[in-house]
Order: C-alpha cells, then sequence, then structure tokens
C-alpha cells in the first residue's frame, strides 16, 4: 500500500485528493498550517472515508517540520500542493508569494532528497502558459509568466526540471490544472473562500444564495461567441482522479510527465450563470463592469496527452459542477464557519 505525503492537504483541491488517495487503497499522511483552510476538513474526512486522517499541523517553510514528516514517516511518494494561489493578492505581496511557494517547494524536495523518496507530483497551472498565442493550449505550448503567482509556478517547474536532471532516480508528475471548481458530491467538502471570492464560481453561488446581490462580469466585448471570457472548468472530483492516475503511472515506474488537467471545453461567463441558474432554481443577478486586468479571451486545455499517457479524462460536465457547488453552498452557507 503506497503511502503517499500530501502537503496542502485540508484545502480545496487537497481534501478531494485525499479521499480519492483513500478510495483506491492509498495511505496519505496530510501536512497543512491551515493558512487557507479549515481543521474542520479532517473532521468531515474522517465521516467521509471512515478512517481517522493521519496528519501533522506544519509549515513547509519550516525546513526542520518538513524533515520531521519524514523522519517520522514512511513515504513513497509526495504531492505538493501547498502555495498560495490568489493572484491579485500577489500583485500586492510578491515577496510572501516567492518565500511561501518557493521556500515550501525547496523544502519538500530537500527533505525528499535527504530521505530518498524519488516520486512527486507538482500542482502546476494553466497560469505558467501566460497569455495563450493559440488555443487549446498543448502541453509544449510557450510558457511565461504575468504575475508573481504565475512565476512561483513557473519557476517552481524550471527548479524541480533542473533538479531532476541533477538526481539520478527522480520522477515527477507536473500538472497543470485549468480552472477547477465543483464539490464533493456529499456536500461534505468543498472550496470555503475567505473574504470575497476572488473566482467566479464560488461568486456566482454566493449570489445563488442571496449572501451577495449580484455578480459582477469582467467585460462582455472580447472576441468570444457571447463577449466574455471562455475558460476551461474542471470538476474537483475529476481533478482528485487525475492526481491518482498520475501517482499510479508514477509508481509503476514512469519517466517524469507533464500533463494539462482540464476538459477540453471552454465555457463563457454567461453560460456559467445560466447553468448555475438552472442548478440552484434561483436568479443570478449581474451587471457587466470593465475588464479585469490581466484576463485573457479565451483559455482551455488539450487534455489529448493526459488520456494517452496517464488514461485519464475528465467525466463531468457543467451541470455537475454547479449542482454539486450548489450542494456544498447550501449545506454549508458559510463554509467550514
Ligand atoms: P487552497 O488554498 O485551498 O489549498 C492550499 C493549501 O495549502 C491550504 O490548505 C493552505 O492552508 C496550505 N498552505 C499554504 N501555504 C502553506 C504552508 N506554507 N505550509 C503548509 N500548508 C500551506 O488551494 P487549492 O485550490 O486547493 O490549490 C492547491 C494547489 O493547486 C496550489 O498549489 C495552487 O497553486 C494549485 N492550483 C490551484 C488552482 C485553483 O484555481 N484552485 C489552479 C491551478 C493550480
Ligand atoms: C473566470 C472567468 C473572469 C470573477 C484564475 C487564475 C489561474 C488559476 C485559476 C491558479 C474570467 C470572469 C470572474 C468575477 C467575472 N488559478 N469573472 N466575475 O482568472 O481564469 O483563473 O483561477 O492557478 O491562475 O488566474 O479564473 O474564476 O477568476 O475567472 O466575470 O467576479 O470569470 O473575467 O473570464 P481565471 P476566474
Amino acid at each position: 500500500m503506497p503511502r503517499i505525503l500530501l502537503t496542502g492537504a485540508t484545502g480545496y483541491i487537497g481534501s478531494h485528493t485525499w479521499l480519492a488517495l483513500l478510495a483506491a487503497g492509498h495511505r496519505v499522511i496530510g501536512v497543512d498550517n491551515f493558512a487557507n483552510s479549515s481543521p474542520k476538513v479532517l473532521e468531515r474526512l474522517h465521516k467521509l472515508s471512515g478512517q481517522a486522517p493521519v496528519f501533522i499541523k506544519a509549515d513547509v517553510c519550516d525546513g526542520v517540520a518538513m524533515r520531521q514528516v519524514f523522519d517520522e514517516h514512511r513515504i513513497d511518494a509526495v504531492v505538493h500542493f501547498a502555495a498560495y494561489k490568489a493572484v491579485g493578492e500577489s500583485t500586492e505581496k510578491p515577496l510572501e508569494y516567492y518565500r511561501n511557494n518557493l521556500q515550501g517547494l525547496i523544502n519538500v524536495a530537500a527533505a525528499m532528497q535527504v530521505h530518498g523518496v524519488q516520486r512527486l507530483v507538482f500542482s502546476s497551472s494553466a497560469t505558467v502558459y501566460g497569455r495563450p498565442q493559440s488555443l487549446p493550449l498543448t502541453e509544449d505550448a510557450p510558457l511565461s509568466s504575468t504575475n508573481p503567482y504565475g512565476t512561483t509556478k513557473l519557476v517552481g517547474e524550471q527548479l524541480l526540471r533542473e533538479m531532476e536532471a541533477c538526481t539520478p532516480g527522480w520522477s515527477l508528475a507536473y500538472l497543470r490544472y485549468f480552472n477547477p471548481v465543483g464539490a464533493h458530491p456529499s456536500g461534505e467538502i468543498g472550496e470555503d473562500p475567505r473574504g470575497t471570492p476572488n473566482n467566479l464560481m464560488p461568486y456566482v453561488a454566493q449570489v445563488a444564495s442571496g449572501a451577495r446581490p449580484e455578480l459582477q462580469i469582467f467585460g462582455n466585448d472580447y472576441d468570444t461567441p457571447d463577449g466574455t471570457g471562455v475558460r476551461d472548468y474542471i470538476h474537483v472530483m475529476d481533478l482528485a482522479a487525475g492526481h491518482v492516475a498520475a501517482l499510479s503511472h508514477l509508481l509503476g515506474g514512469s519517466a517524469s510527465f507533464t500533463v494539462n488537467l482540464g476538459t477540453g471545453r471552454g465555457y463563457s461567463v454567461l453560460e456559467v450563470v445560466r447553468a448555475f441558474e438552472r442548478a440552484s432554481g434561483r436568479p443570478v443577478p449581474f451587471k457587466v463592469v470593465a475588464r479585469r486586468e490581466g484576463d485573457v479571451a479565451a483559455c482551455y486545455a488539450d487534455p489529448t496527452l493526459a488520456r494517452d499517457l496517464i488514461g485519464w479524462s475528465a467525466q463531468r460536465g457543467l451541470d455537475e459542477m454547479c449542482d454539486d457547488t450548489w450542494r456544498w453552498q447550501r449545506l454549508n452557507p458559510r463554509g467550514f464557519g
């Protein structure tokens, strides 16, 4: 039974992946400092899995604490989720983003090196494609960054590629997520943004629930079918399954690989709003405002490589993404509280 260390384990994607790994027969050791998550996630994971979670509260930027985690647990592979992820905030606090996202990664890689752990899944992002020059995005598209958060992912990938080049036996999965949305179908875990949501789906969910009066749509004059931005939304349950597939490929002895985790299908902001109205049975009032700085008209994946290489493809469509987000929102109006 492989033992997998998850950093950022109580976060949005980490918590769903934790359950998927347990269901696939892995043992999971979770690490998080609750910088952007709640300890209540652990209670929900216990309830959903029927197993007491193995969890260590630690900061990945604390090198001593990280080495201790590896000293005390036999680990076969690591999935490194822990990072700050708010694009806007990263432009105001670049140092904090560089420190947290890169120092954390360095500490994890260093502890792996000391303990001879050679398999790592890295949470990368479609943000590494910068402003797409052509769509759909394949993994060999040019890379760039448009904000400090994006730079931490770009440099994170580069750092790991240089690391593996000089460390025989290492194999890594670079997973470039598109726009994760949705929640566990039980409604017990989901995305719990602090303060005003930055991302579309949690904002729409809060408008449908009445917690916010209206959505602001950032521009309807893009070169897209209805003028609003188009994105490749991917259900977090599909994303979690992508991590299980990536890990089994690595543990099966594969070389390093980089894959997009997206559906390959783009939806506009207006399509998301309409789908959410159908799922919730509630109106989602909106007002069109100016474009948001840094946004692109459209971004969606070519997910062919993930299908061919690791046998993974997304199974859930926009309606299921909205149904599950709405269940989570309805059952947990204040998130984990
Ligand atoms: P999240 O904020 O819900 O989860 C990240 C977790 O990491 C949180 O629980 C947080 O408390 C923890 N964390 C942060 N810094 C830490 C530190 N120094 N030590 C220990 N724990 C720390 O975010 P998420 O959406 O689950 O994202 C997970 C990963 O996926 C991140 O690396 C993110 O950059 C990446 N990603 C996310 C998206 C997205 O839109 N959600 C898209 C692409 C990539
Ligand atoms: C989606 C669409 C907005 C909010 C971000 C990061 C990216 C990745 C995923 C981590 C766009 C529009 C949004 C609102 C709106 N994260 N919108 N009103 O910007 O594609 O990606 O999250 O790696 O790096 O940049 O996602 O959900 O913010 O926006 O009209 O209140 O919804 O303009 O067209 P984005 P998003």
